[in-house]
């Protein structure tokens, strides 16, 4: 019997013993490859006479034909089981029961932060903010800041290499992007993450400050002290709260003082403040003649520890849920 025959039937059992992609694709070279017997046998067809050669290719061709029906149902019949197996092996069932939504809620700094804002909105401070990542420019100069302060230093400021870049580490750069941009007279309070090279229970690397910032014709140190006094009585709903001002250095500021609260039987120094010095006006063409104010800044973080009685700062940062969710 002539091989060509069986042929069909041999290459179609064969094609369905391979139950891999690559085990089928050696099988095919078998037949159809450079060297497969199909292949040869046609190349046999020169060497006939013009009657058989086309009896014999019309032949051939018809058992060529079957082998790559053959073939390509057996591609076929692999990657469909190929993708039955990938969907039982990631089969998800809908029908279980959910693991569970637990209700989210405001961050102890966010709320502070939130009440802070709230109360000075309400004697007309309007919110502003300003980018985390500063120019040496907005943070130290355009405040006044000399170029030997240590504040520059790199013990103190995380400066991004090769670039006039820094992140802010106070919230006063807001002062001179909002001075630069709205006319007096102005009042706002500008909340907003900052920086320093800094780390231990009562310093993280990152941590919280809002600025005041009230200019007009005629603010004087008296209006500092009876907004910031109030300010705080509301914030801790404590009307003998005592504060205290303490005369301190600032370079954006003259005079310039620490803010200090009382607690028990301490003083704690929750922010610094002071009279917008005349430099800081003119860098942004107020003329300090006719304008004045003040500002001041507070660390959140630390106002968010006194309001909630936390002693360890790290705590605000290290998202364990069961601290964060005793404050919501
Ligand atoms: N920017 C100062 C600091 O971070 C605080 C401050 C703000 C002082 C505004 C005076 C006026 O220490």
């Amino acid at each position: 019997m002539d091989p060509l025959d069986s042929l069909l039937d041999e290459a179609a059992a064969r094609f369905a013993a391979a139950d891999t992609p690559d085990a089928l694709e050696q099988a095919k070279a078998a037949y159809l490859g450079k060297q497969g017997l199909i292949t040869e046998r046609m190349k046999m067809l020169g060497g006939m006479d013009p009657e058989t050669r086309k009896a014999e290719g019309a032949r051939i061709n018809r058992v060529k034909t079957a082998v790559e029906d053959a073939l390509n149902a057996r591609r076929e019949a692999l990657r469909e089981a190929q993708l039955a197996q990938q969907l039982a092996a990631e089969a998800l069932d809908v029908t279980l029961p959910g693991r569970g939504h637990g209700l989210g809620g405001w961050h102890p700094v966010s709320r502070v932060r939130e009440r802070i804002c709230e109360l000075f909105a309400g004697i007309g401070f309007v919110v502003a903010d300003g980018p985390e990542i500063e120019t040496d420019f907005y943070n130290f100069t355009a405040l006044n800041t000399p170029d030997d302060h240590p504040a520059r230093s790199m013990h103190d400021t995380f400066y991004i290499a090769g670039t006039d870049r820094l992140l802010r580490t106070h919230t006063s750069p807001i002062q001179v992007r909002y001075m630069e941009a709205n006319p007096p007279p102005l009042r706002i309070i500008a909340p907003g993450r900052v920086y320093r090279v800094d780390s231990d229970a009562t310093h993280s690397p990152m941590f919280h400050q809002v600025e005041g910032l009230w200019i007009d014709r005629d603010v004087s140190f008296a209006d500092l002290k009876g907004v910031v006094t109030h300010f705080l009585q509301q914030f801790f709903e404590r009307e003998d709260l005592q504060v205290r001002f303490r005369p301190s250095f600032f370079p954006f500021t003259e005079p310039s003082a620490e803010i200090d609260m009382a607690w028990g039987d301490r003083w704690l120094e929750i922010g610094g403040c002071g009279m917008v010095h005349p430099n800081v006006l003119r860098h942004v063409n107020i003329d300090p003649e006719a304008f004045r104010g003040f500002a001041f800044g507070f660390g959140i973080d630390r106002l968010a520890m006194l309001r909630y009685g936390v002693n360890d700062l790290r705590l605000f940062y290290e998202n364990d849920l069961r601290f964060l969710r005793q404050f919501v």
